[in-house]
């Protein structure tokens, strides 16, 4: 298992800084124009540094994947939509929420791969609603019927194990959660990566490690059922 230490919050500013993500200038022009619309710790340090996390060792196993349709569960702003689109060129990636507020600033956020054909597509559901290897749901009008690719979660903490029940097994799981009971929602949290792993069982682990911050770790791992 990989170990993260990023003990202070100046590590994890460098880690951001000098990390995978690099934050292109049109989000951040928009992010400082709509200050008041985004929640603020969408985008905060320990946010930046998770996603960024995640992106590298997706890169690191996924280089040139073959236009990945992608599922992201608890999806919240869609922040993480820009640096798959960057880096991993998908077929489409629906964001996936029950929250309609988040999904309609999602939308906003990612405008441009909304009207590029819906290389990104919000979509309001409840995740322990769905079948993640025959998902059907509505979105602007339309029924849809997928079978994502790659799910990713890094909203665990948030939610039942429901959702991971119903993933297949040629399905790609990339999942965080983390140990923190401070926070508003967290119904779910692990302790341990052993802990990660027991509630959520690989068949074929490619990555698994901890990210270690000031205020909480944070587990991933990215592998088959
Ligand atoms: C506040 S965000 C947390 C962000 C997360 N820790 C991360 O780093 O991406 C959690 C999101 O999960 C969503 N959520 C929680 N339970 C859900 C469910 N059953 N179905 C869909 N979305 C859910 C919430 O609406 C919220 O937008």
């Amino acid at each position: 298992m990989e170990l993260l230490e990023l003990k202070t919050w100046k590590d994890v500013s460098n880690y951001v800084e000098q990390g995978f993500l690099q934050v292109p200038n049109w989000m951040f022009e928009h992010i400082v124009q709509h200050t008041n619309y985004y929640p603020p710790h969408a985008f905060s340090k320990g946010q930046l540094a998770s996603k960024s996390w995640l992106l590298h060792e997706l890169y690191h196993l996924y280089p040139k994947p073959p236009k990945p349709t992608i599922a992201i569960l608890g999806s919240w702003v869609g922040s993480l939509n820009p640096f798959l689109q960057k880096s991993f060129a998908p077929e489409r990636v629906y964001g996936i929420d029950q929250d309609a507020e988040s999904i309609e600033k999602s939308e906003k956020l990612n405008q441009q791969y909304v009207m590029d054909g819906w290389k990104y597509k919000g979509v309001v559901a409840d995740v322990d609603m769905l079948e993640c290897s025959d998902m059907q749901f509505e979105t602007g009008g339309e029924l849809i019927t997928v079978k994502p690719d790659w799910i990713i979660n890094t909203s665990c903490e948030h939610m039942s194990t429901l959702w991971y029940d119903t993933v297949d097994s040629d399905q790609l799981i990339i999942m965080q959660t983390n140990d923190s009971k401070e926070f508003d929602g967290h119904i779910n949290p692990c302790y341990t990566a052993e802990e990660m792993q027991d509630k959520y069982p690989l068949q074929q682990t490619l990555y698994v490690g901890a990210m270690i911050t000031p205020a909480y770790t944070r587990y991933m791992q990215i592998g088959y059922k």
